[in-house]
């Protein structure tokens, strides 16, 4: 059993997990009422209440787990990428745990927690394939030979996927963050109400490009009454369809162009209900096997971050406790 910590952004969350993906309690404290004021997260409020939370939740999660302290194998925290001051409160912890308890810590990349997130609960082990990440800051396809053996296909030149969600969400008057919003209202609305722009579609290319979306749409908004719903919900559903039609078809060109068969999907977007029935579809005609990270393991979670944390205790690696966190950390060295 591996006890993990997420704080990288506005979520505080711990979990313990085995090394085969079971997950064995995960609990999270949520900071988006908090935030939702401000339209975004401000770091210095989420790491004091990251600070205010931690202890708790680690009692919480052992206490849902019906284990001590000492059975836990290894203690693990995500390290980067994020928040600087939000990612010290969760390695702090950890640290100091592994030290009390003798016990090894782990420093883990968040991007590889959302990357291995659709092997568990029994869909591992972790095995070759195409994965597509789409969180709130990050857009990535990556070929993945084994655990720690990835290389990048492409990433997005700009915005996120659902950082293009919530810029947009919040253009149309809709509260942070804007992803859910869009979905919610999308699934009542006609996507092909407005000829959004789709970039980089055609071709080889397996970049992303959102920003021109978002002026598309800002371009359209004196033109649009969106106190009416029926408006506001075509929006969103030309919104959705543009960005996900993108998504998938540039996750089916990656696997076509790796001859890999086996695609995953993970991170806060995969959460969208149109993506998801877009790639169950498309991956199906395609002959490709789609796994897809469940959605209570798709938005940040720490069950994510001890399962990747096994998996690499599994290889025999695990952390100095000197390792430093780093808010850019790459992924792909
Ligand atoms: O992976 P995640 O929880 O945090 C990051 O690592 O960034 O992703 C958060 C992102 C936000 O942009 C949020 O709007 C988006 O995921 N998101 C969604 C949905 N649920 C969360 N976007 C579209 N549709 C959703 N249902
Ligand atoms: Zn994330």
């Amino acid at each position: 059993m591996i006890l993990a910590l997420e704080s990288s952004c506005d979520e505080t969350a711990a979990a313990i997990c085995t090394a085969d993906g079971e997950i064995v309690a995960a609990c999270v404290a949520s900071q988006v009422e908090i935030h939702r004021r401000y339209g975004g997260v401000v770091p210095e409020v989420a790491s004091r209440n990251h600070i205010l939370h931690v202890r708790a939740l680690v009692e919480q999660v052992l206490a849902e787990a019906g284990v001590r302290l000492g059975d836990i194998e290894a203690f693990a925290a995500t390290s980067g990428p994020g928040l600087v001051s939000s990612l010290l409160i969760g390695t702090s912890m950890a640290k100091a745990l592994a030290v009390a308890e003798g016990k090894p810590f782990l420093a883990v990349n968040h991007m590889e927690g959302h990357l291995l997130s659709p092997f568990m609960v029994g869909n591992g082990p972790p095995r070759r394939s195409v994965a597509l990440i789409v969180s709130g800051g990050h857009t990535m396809l990556i070929h993945m030979n084994a655990v720690g053996d990835y290389r990048l296909l492409g990433r997005t030149r700009d915005d996120a996927a659902g950082e293009a969600f919530d810029k947009i969400a919040k253009m149309l008057g809709l509260p942070y963050p804007g992803g859910p919003e869009i979905d919610k209202r999308a699934a009542l609305g006609r996507p092909d109400a407005y000829p959004f722009p789709r970039s980089f579609l055609d071709g080889h290319s397996l970049e992303f490009s959102f920003s021109g979306l978002k002026t598309a749409v800002l371009y359209h908004l004196p033109h649009l009454d969106l106190a009416d719903s029926a408006v506001l919900a075509d929006v969103c559903a030309s919104v959705q369809e543009a960005i996900c039609e993108v998504l998938v078809e540039k996750l089916v060109l990656a696997a076509r162009q790796t001859g890999e068969t086996w695609v995953t999907v993970s991170g806060g977007v995969s959460c969208n209900r149109g993506l998801r029935s877009k790639l169950m579809k498309r991956t199906s005609a395609e002959g490709l096997t789609l796994l897809l990270a469940r959605p209570d393991l798709s938005t940040d979670n720490a069950a994510m971050i001890a399962y990747a944390a096994a998996q690499r205790l599994r290889l025999g690696q695990t952390s100095a406790l000197e390792a430093d966190v780093d808010p850019n950390l790459p992924l792909v060295a």
